[in-house]
């Protein structure tokens, strides 16, 4: 134990000063700590938002070569096939191949599976030529409703359509249309019947964004670096390129995917950042 003896008043007082100095500065050190741990938090944030920013653009630079491999290789390929598919539809007709009606439905049947393939596999390309328009996400939204209920309806499932109040967007109506049906389908397909599949449009700050949540067991953690890899599938009919062409479709629409995945469901946020113009379009 520390004793303190004081000669004069002015010991006194000096000794008074020197603890208030401390009593200050240790306040002062402590805001200084909450402000360190504050700055720390706000760059681990940063640093998290540009990595997932960088993950994206390489992803999608990824996408892009393998879109224009596709490109070049595709259109050749498709002409011989449409050859092919026109020759296979008259034989079909023929009455003494009748008994072979099976067979060439069949390989009509494989042969619009490949197109439809490398139809996936075009739309991977950067430079993929994108026709924006200036409209409302919610009536491209609403216009492809009935289609979805049809779809989850015939799974045994539900579909709910939940729109925000939105500002106008400049979108490409078939693309955006794709994008929204593959996740949509990936929704469906991941949820046991009587599930529900809500979609639903917000505004965040300036951007405006789709949101896609299903009610199924989740994305298998080992599986989710691999999403958006073009053929990653486990399905056994999947092809693995309806979320490779949503991350193409966004990155031409200057939008992010995230999703958020648990035991109780998925949800994929389509977010795009467009500069907005506050007036709806009439059409
Ligand atoms: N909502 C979801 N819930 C759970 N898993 C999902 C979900 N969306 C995607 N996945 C996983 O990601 C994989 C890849 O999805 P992607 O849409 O690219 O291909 P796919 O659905 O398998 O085939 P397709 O080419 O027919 O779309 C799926 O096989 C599935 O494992
Ligand atoms: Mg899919």
């Amino acid at each position: 134990m520390i004793t303190l003896r004081f000669y004069s008043i002015e010991d006194w007082e000096s000794f008074v000063n020197m603890k208030s100095e401390l009593i200050e500065l240790k306040a002062q050190l402590l805001n200084l700590r909450r402000m360190v741990d504050e700055r720390t938090k706000e760059v681990k944030q940063e640093t998290e938002k540009r990595e997932r920013i960088e993950h994206e653009v390489a992803k999608l630079e990824r996408l892009n070569i393998i879109g224009q491999l596709a490109a070049g290789l595709g259109h050749e390929v498709r002409n011989p096939i449409t050859t092919i598919r026109g020759f296979l539809q008259m034989l079909q007709n023929k009455t003494d191949l009748l008994t072979y009606k099976s067979y060439f439905d069949l390989m009509i049947e494989e042969l619009d599976r490949t197109n439809s393939i490398i139809t996936g596999f075009l739309s991977l390309a950067k430079n993929k030529p994108t026709e924006l328009k200036r409209q409302c996400l919610n009536k491209l939204l609403a216009n492809l409703f009935p289609l979805l209920l049809a779809d989850a309806y015939s799974q045994g499932k539900k579909c709910i359509f939940e729109p925000g109040d939105l500002a106008d967007l400049d979108i490409d109506t078939n693309e955006i249309t794709q994008l929204v049906l593959n996740l949509a389908r990936n929704g469906l397909e991941a949820m046991p019947p009587d599930g529900c599949l809500t979609i639903s449009t917000f505004m965040d700050g300036q951007n405006i964004v789709l949101s896609v949540r299903d009610e199924g067991p989740g994305i298998n953690s080992e599986h989710i670096s691999k999403l958006g890899t073009p053929f990653f599938t486990t399905k056994e009919s999947g092809t693995g390129l309806g979320l490779p062409m949503c991350y193409s479709i966004a990155g031409r629409h200057n939008a992010l995917i995230e999703f958020e995945s648990g035991p109780d469901g998925t949800t994929f946020l389509v977010r795009f950042s467009q500069p907005m113009e506050k007036t709806h379009s009439e059409n």
